[in-house]
């Protein structure tokens, strides 16, 4: 979406206007109201109460030479924030769609004393909201492209100071291209973006000055990553590890973060196989491994002062005569072995040898990994917040804050010596399967937690309801989300850069 900023608004086309609850206008709304006009308008629309995101549209408006107003409530003002500006622009992008609108103007002005927040930073997040929004994974349309196509094209902001808010947006479109980069990857499916294609788009991040390394299948069993390779068996498609380095050279602290990310491009449940309804979800299985690469993309693109490594596990988990078998037991690359219970228990597998082999070759200092990884989570949380395990309670807070800062919605959940007891197996040192006894999440959290190494800051965050919604959220259309990105980026700006 192109973004212009002008000085004055020419007062055509479509003009979006701005008013705090149901009567405090903004300043340039206030002088079209010279004659009552637009009082009378909200009078004529019973159905707006001024609510957040509450809208009048008047066509052919008698009080300027629009050719059209929209009027949207920014909701009372001790609750307008950045979040719900954010919101206020995704709300700005459907109506522009539903309308079939190409470009609108928005009066920046208007919010001048209506909000307490700074206004460089409220257009800005507007912007942010305006742009995640505006997203559709179309490409696969050939008869139906143009019924698929997106309206909105561009929008133009009047406002006296443009530099400010560019600079107030500078790391939220950082952000913004990140989570669209995940979005793409999640939503291609996996006869598309199969392993070694999402290995090549990777290859893309060289271009901002990450570093790439690519583990092909003879280099991964010549490390023993046989938890991986074990998944990765029944499937036709070569497996991938993909490590992504960010370090600038004028590097200001001595940690290093791990962000990792599982990366099953397909999750048929192997031998395990999964019932038929709802089993091409599964193509979004692969959301963890984007969401890292989404984040790579951010952290490189505003350039920030940390060190950061991006690793992920990339296979397909299918049924064939070469597949692994329940009661298969594999020794993974940490030398601790384990009993396959259940082929569909795939992902910790996966992440058990890259977490073990980032922690091996790099001297990290934090750990998140980041995975669609139970069912389990979803029956407890649903499509609200992600679940968040860490050994440190002093991460797992920060994460929860930084959810709250964010929007992407994170729940603190239990790790217990009682779910870890739960993973042991008679015939090997883990089982793979949580033992049917409940808590499926926390012991699939106390299996990664095996491979955890002494003094790593670890953090798990299960996004299996969050990474697709097929309804749409506030600020993301139906399908990818995007969820996690920012949760990425402010970890490593809160966190890790100082
Ligand atoms: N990829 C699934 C988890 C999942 C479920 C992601 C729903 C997104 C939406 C994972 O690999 C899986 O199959 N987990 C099993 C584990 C069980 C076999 C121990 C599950 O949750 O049922
Ligand atoms: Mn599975
Ligand atoms: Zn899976």
């Amino acid at each position: 979406m192109h973004i212009e900023f002008l000085k004055h608004s020419p007062i055509k086309g479509a003009c979006i206007l701005f008013i705090e609850s149901a009567s405090n206008m903004g300043p340039f709304l206030r002088s079209l109201d010279k004659d009552g006009y637009i009082t009378k308008s909200i009078k004529h629309s019973p159905a707006f109460e001024g609510k957040e995101g509450q809208t009048i549209h008047i066509l052919s408006p008698q009080c300027c030479s629009a050719e059209r107003l929209f009027i949207i409530s920014l909701g009372n003002k001790e609750e307008i924030d950045k979040l719900s500006m954010q919101r206020i622009g995704a709300k700005i992008t459907d109506l522009l769609n539903q309308n079939k609108i190409s470009t609108a103007d928005i009066i920046a002005e208007d919010l001048g004393d209506i909000i307490s927040l700074d206004k460089a930073e409220a257009i800005a997040n507007l912007l942010f909201g305006a742009r995640i929004k505006n997203y559709a994974f179309n490409n696969h349309f050939e008869k139906k492209k143009d019924q698929h196509a997106l309206y909105l094209k561009s929008l133009s902001i009047t406002c006296a100071d443009s530099d400010a808010i560019i600079n107030a947006g500078k790391e939220l479109t950082a952000a913004a291209e990140g989570i669209i980069l995940t979005r793409n990857l999640v939503s291609e499916p996996a006869n598309i973006l199969h392993p070694e294609e999402f290995m090549q788009r990777c290859k893309a991040l060289t271009e901002l000055g990450v570093k790439l390394t690519v583990l092909d299948k003879a280099k991964m069993a010549s490390l023993g990553m046989n938890a991986l390779l074990g998944v990765a068996q029944g499937s036709a498609m070569q497996p991938y590890t993909v490590i992504m380095e960010w370090k600038p050279n004028n590097l200001r602290t001595d940690k290093t973060l791990a962000l990792v990310g599982k990366g099953v491009c397909f999750d048929s449940g192997g031998i395990n196989i999964k019932p038929t309804a709802g089993m091409g979800d599964m193509k979004y299985d692969k959301a963890g491994a984007a969401t890292v690469v989404g984040a790579m993309h951010t952290i490189a693109t505003r350039k920030a002062n940390a060190h950061v490594i991006g690793i992920i596990g990339l296979v397909e988990n299918m049924p064939s005569g070469t597949a692994q078998r329940p009661s298969d037991i594999i020794t993974t690359m940490s030398g601790q072995t384990v009993e396959v219970g259940n082929t569909d228990a795939e992902g910790r597998l996966v992440l058990a040898d890259i977490m073990h082999y980032v922690q091996k070759n790099y001297k990290i200092t934090h750990m998140i990994d980041i995975a669609t990884l139970t069912g389990a989570v979803v029956v407890a949380l649903g499509e609200t917040y992600a679940g968040a395990f860490s050994n440190t309670k002093n991460l797992a807070e920060q994460l929860c804050t930084i959810g709250e800062e964010t929007g992407d919605l994170l729940w603190h959940m239990p790790l217990h010596k009682n779910y870890d007891k739960q993973i042991d197996s008679i015939v090997a040192d883990i089982s793979n399967d949580g033992g049917g006894r409940g808590a499926g999440s926390c012991t699939a959290a106390h299996f990664l937690q095996r491979f955890v190494l002494d003094g790593c800051i670890w953090a798990h965050l299960d996004i299996a309801g969050m990474a697709w919604n097929k309804n749409g959220t506030a600020l993301s259309p139906a399908g990818a989300t995007g969820f996690g990105v920012k949760v990425f980026d402010r970890f490593v700006k809160k966190h890790i850069e100082q």
